[in-house]
């Protein structure tokens, strides 16, 4: 398991450019299965998560062919529906093929998925959904065995627009003869890239990025060839790591609409932006001022993966600012290394009061989930001294090298 050791108290000055969203490229991924043909894939970040989705499509019998950041992925002969306990636990997003191995296979027999340990993550909603679709759903002792029966399109409302259990409803519509309408479907735009993907092969998808999405399922689907979204949490974190370290960074490749919640915060504690096609450029003061109050919530409102990483600009920021993390109830485990760095932070429940330091101090901290080992990462580099950030597997999962990126803006980390 690698490390990272930082050299902190560099201003940044440089450009960086986002890569493809990771939460985007792997319910598209898992979407593959579902044509039974070819999908080439455009601006695939390499990343272990991306790995781990690619090692479960070779598992179930798919030939996928990596070039750069170009992935293709061959569904004909996909056939083995059962995924091992091991590659599920990889990732959270293994429970997507759940889904896609319905809608291409008409199996999928997989256990309870892995990934980022914030608190519970229960999968009922996706479970109720692919039942109330049709398909036989057998619980037992963490596996988890799906079999198609007679799959029919239907209206779904989700008791919460939650990001996967809307994936996977698309998913496994797309092979439902008929109607099926998400009602409180999640809006991030994630959703909205499967959607285009799913029409790409042919599939009759719309409504994506509003609550409710309409999928008429049974259509034969064809090869297709797709570029994948930016990552708007990695723009998010490189300005949250620009505006604690002070500097002049410019941010490649963004869909600014993707974080205007976050640039409207940069922008309000005393951060200079500009925006200009899909670059952000910002210019941070010395010390930026407090962030009156931070509420996570369903996209369009402030994401919760851009929780940590603000929460680690917050620890420097000049007055007292409030998080309130309505999403997760598992997600302050990054103050433990934030507060072993001198910062002041108050957690009580999902509320956490953020008591601003003009100085952190370098120290050995442990990354324990990605976004979590971000916000540590940033918070080093803006640190006095040298921090080691041990773990960082967990950063690995959602950034691709990340300190190649860190140090093209000026930063010193190096992995050991
Ligand atoms: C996706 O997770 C993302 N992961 C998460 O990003 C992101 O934080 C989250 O959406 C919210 O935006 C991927 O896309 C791979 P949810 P997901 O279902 O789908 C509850 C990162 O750092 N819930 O929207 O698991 C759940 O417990 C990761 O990139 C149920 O109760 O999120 C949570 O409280 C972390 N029952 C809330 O909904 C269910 O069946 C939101 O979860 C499903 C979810």
């Amino acid at each position: 398991m690698s490390t990272l050791i930082v050299n902190g108290g560099r201003k940044l000055d440089g450009r960086v450019s986002v890569h493809g969203s990771k939460n985007s490229v792997l319910p598209i991924l898992a979407a593959t299965i579902i044509n039974s043909g070819t999908s080439v894939i455009h601006n695939c970040p390499k990343l272990r998560d991306v790995d781990a989705a690619i090692d479960i499509l070779k598992y179930i019998g798919c030939r996928v062919f990596v070039d750069g950041d170009t992935v293709t992925v061959d569904s004909k002969n996909a056939a083995n529906f059962e995924i091992p306990y091991n590659m599920m636990r990889e990732m959270r997003s293994s429970v997507i093929f759940m889904g896609a191995m319905l809608a291409g296979m008409r199996k999928a027999h997989v256990f309870t998925p892995g990934g980022c340990e914030l608190g519970a993550r229960p999968i009922d909603l996706h479970l109720s959904a692919l039942r109330a679709l049709g398909a036989h759903i057998h619980e037992e002792g963490g596996k988890i065995k799906c079999e198609a029966g007679r799959m029919r399109g239907r209206d779904i409302v989700l008791a919460f627009p939650s990001v996967g259990a809307t994936e996977n409803t698309m998913l496994t519509a797309v092979a439902c003869e008929g109607k099926t309408r998400i009602i409180n479907a999640a809006r991030e735009p994630e959703i909205e890239d499967l959607q285009n993907f799913l029409v790409s092969m042919g599939a009759e998808v719309s409504g994506a990025g509003s609550s409710t999405i309409v999928i008429y399922g049974g259509k034969k689907l064809h090869d297709t060839e797709y570029e994948v979204i930016p990552d708007r949490i990695c723009a998010a974190t490189f300005l949250c790591a620009a505006a604690i370290c002070g500097g002049n960074v410019s941010v490649g490749n963004v869909i600014p609409e993707h974080i205007e919640t976050v640039t409207s915060i940069i922008d309000s504690i005393g951060c200079s932006l500009s925006i200009k096609g899909r670059d952000i450029t910002v210019r941070c003061p010395e010390r930026p001022s407090a962030i009156r109050l931070v509420r996570t919530m369903p996209y369009p409102g402030f994401p919760t993966d851009a929780q940590p990483p603000l929460m680690a600009l917050a620890t420097k920021c000049n007055g007292t600012s409030m998080f309130v993390e309505n999403i997760f109830d598992g997600r302050y485990r990054h103050v433990s290394g934030l507060s072993r760095m001198g910062a002041d932070i108050k957690v009580e429940g999902n509320v956490a009061m953020v008591c601003g330091v003009k100085t952190l101090f370098g120290c050995p901290v442990e990354a324990t989930d990605l976004r979590g080992g971000a916000a540590l990462l940033i918070a080093a580099m803006a640190a006095e001294g040298k921090s080691e950030i041990s773990k960082v597997c967990h950063i690995d999962r959602g950034y691709a090298a990340i300190e190649k990126s860190m140090c093209a803006l000026g930063a010193d980390v190096k992995r050991v």
